[in-house]
């Protein structure tokens, strides 16, 4: 296994406040892993400490091999980093910037207008080439963050809140652009977000962070099935149907069922299948049904009982 981040027992205090508090984890080469959690959970601070911004108080980070602390140039030249709120000179060009960070990393001079063209492509700004930063929206200006972001060609991506502020299609846009850079470019990705399905349709394993610690980390189908010890199902009707109720009330099993106009929400326990069952009264009691299936529990769900958990 190759590890693009091994993060081991770091902590950060602000004062007497301790942001981040005895942190570890590991990222495996090629993942996409999610740091989730409220505002003020310690994602930013953890993401400026391994991209070596700020020194940690103490514990250790390594990104792409090198040490934040001992190698902190190298960690800089071997990953691409966009933060919270992407800022730029409003007075220069998309062309200027990019020039400008392209010195910043020691670009060879005579590489730098290769770079700028793919990195700009990649991001859909190529016809912004001239366009004062200054004038752009916000959409495009998390663009650009990908687009210095990507210049120094990295293997390891980190991406604060890549979506915050943006309009829905705006967001829409710059997920599925992450996915795809992900794809062709082979990148690991660490993304921060408090917007849950957001990590779910990128990440593949995610990081619960709640006031500093690391509540939980595993896979979101994992976490799921591991707090859940019941499953809950949702009954849609045409009609009213209250003999219905009353029978499923009977089946063995079945901890809860509660008729809200037209729907049914059943509760069930976790490890016998009532699917079948339950379609089988639904037919008996001559219900006519629209849809049926299981209502999976939120990552919103899954954060307040891990919190709820911590807290108990
Ligand atoms: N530069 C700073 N000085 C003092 N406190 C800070 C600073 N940066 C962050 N904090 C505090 O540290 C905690 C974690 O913040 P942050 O890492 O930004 O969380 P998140 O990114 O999850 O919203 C918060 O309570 C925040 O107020
Ligand atoms: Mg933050």
């Amino acid at each position: 296994m190759e590890l693009a981040v091994d993060v081991q027992r770091l902590c950060k205090n602000y004062g007497s406040l301790r942001a981040v508090d005895n942190v570890s984890f590991r990222v495996e080469k090629g993942t996409s892993f999610g740091l989730l959690g409220l505002n003020g959970a310690g994602k930013t601070t953890t993401f400026k400490m391994m991209v070596s911004l700020i020194r940690p108080d103490s514990g250790t980070a390594l990104v792409a091999g090198y040490d934040v602390v001992k190698e902190p140039m190298k960690v800089r030249t071997h990953i691409g980093y966009v933060a919270e709120n992407p800022a730029f000179y409003p007075r220069m060009t998309t062309l200027e910037t990019l020039h400008y960070i392209c010195k910043l990393l020691n670009v060879p001079v005579n590489e730098a207008p290769q770079r700028i063209d793919s990195v700009l492509e990649m991001v859909g700004l190529m016809d912004k080439k001239n366009a004062y930063v200054g004038g752009y929206s916000r959409g495009m200006r998390h663009r650009l963050g990908l687009a210095q972001a990507l210049l120094s060609e990295p293997k390891v991506l980190f991406l604060d809140e890549p979506t915050l502020g943006l309009d829905p299609l705006g967001a829409k846009n710059m997920r599925e652009l992450i996915v795809r850079l992900r794809q062709e470019n082979e990148l690991t990705v660490l993304m921060s977000s408090h917007v849950l399905p957001e990590v779910e349709s990128i990440c593949d394993v995610v990081g619960i962070f709640d006031h500093g610690h690391l509540v939980a980390m595993d896979t979101i189908a994992n976490l799921r099935s591991i707090l859940s010890d019941s499953m809950n199902l949702e009954l849609l009707l045409a009609k009213p149907n209250d003999k219905l109720v009353q029978a499923l009330r009977l089946i063995p099993g079945v901890n809860q069922v509660e008729a809200n106009g037209l729907r049914m929400d059943i509760n069930t326990v976790k490890n016998i299948e009532l699917r079948p069952l339950i379609m089988q009264e639904a037919l008996n009691n001559n219900a006519q049904v629209i849809a049926f299936g299981l209502k999976e529990s939120s990552l919103e769900d899954i954060l307040l009982r891990l919190v709820q958990n911590e807290l108990a």
